[in-house]
């Protein structure tokens, strides 16, 4: 197959500078409920890129558990290969590609980990089995084979029958604190409109149109 010859011709939607919210939380929000209703398979997907000590940037999906507080809040494992970078660079993005809707948001900003009680409190929330999992993995190192984890989840497992599962301190929330949000909506021919968000340094968001 061509696979250069592969082309859509995207038409569903518009955006401008009139159309948007002012606040660019609230426009996140619009966009992501409508990526909901519009049946998008993993509407919270995002792929956040982080940069390693040589400064090459690493990606990976997570997804988004919230928005609070003016950021976008995933949960992962403090000591993955994501993890570590982030101790090192903070600096992290984030895109979420809704193909059904032909929108992409292109996420730029600074990480802060999750307070202790906010990571509790989530943790709480995820299945028993999710939780026994995110104790006995380590994520991102190297095992010998499926069977150490297998193992691991069996032995850890049946140290927590009928209890409730502590979170490690490993584990936990971090929020994205956004500097720069681009909304991209595919248009014909190319000519997608773009609208960007900048936090100024008075705290508020200057919005610009970019050129496809
Ligand atoms: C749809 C999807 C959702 C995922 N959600 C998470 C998540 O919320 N947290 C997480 O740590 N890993 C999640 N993963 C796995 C990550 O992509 C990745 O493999 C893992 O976090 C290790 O990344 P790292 O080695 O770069 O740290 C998800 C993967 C996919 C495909």
């Amino acid at each position: 197959m061509d696979i250069a010859q592969l082309r859509r011709e995207y038409t569903k939607k518009k955006l401008s500078k009139k159309s948007v919210k002012k606040d660019v939380i609230d426009q996140f929000n619009n966009w992501l409920e409508e990526a909901i209703h519009a049946n998008c398979l993993e509407p919270t997907a995002m792929v956040v890129s982080t940069i390693s000590e040589r400064n090459t940037p690493s990606s990976r999906v997570v997804l988004l558990k919230g928005v609070e507080d003016g950021g976008f809040i995933f949960y992962t494992n403090y000591a993955s290969r994501k993890g570590t970078q982030l101790a090192l660079n903070n600096g992290i993005s984030a895109l979420f590609f809704w193909p059904e809707v032909e929108r992409q948001v292109n996420i730029e900003g600074a990480i802060v980990k999750c307070s202790p009680e906010q990571s509790d409190a989530y943790f709480k929330t995820r299945p028993w089995k999710s939780r026994i999992g995110a104790i006995i993995s380590p994520q991102s190192q190297p095992i010998e084979s499926r069977n150490v984890i297998k193992k691991a989840f069996v032995l850890e497992a049946a140290k927590h029958l009928g209890e409730t599962v502590p979170r490690p301190e490993y584990w936990g929330g971090y929020r994205i604190i956004p500097t720069r949000i681009e909304f991209w909506q595919g248009r014909a021919s190319r000519l997608h409109d773009r609208i960007l968000y900048t936090k100024k340094a008075d705290n508020t968001w200057q919005i610009v149109r970019l050129a496809p």
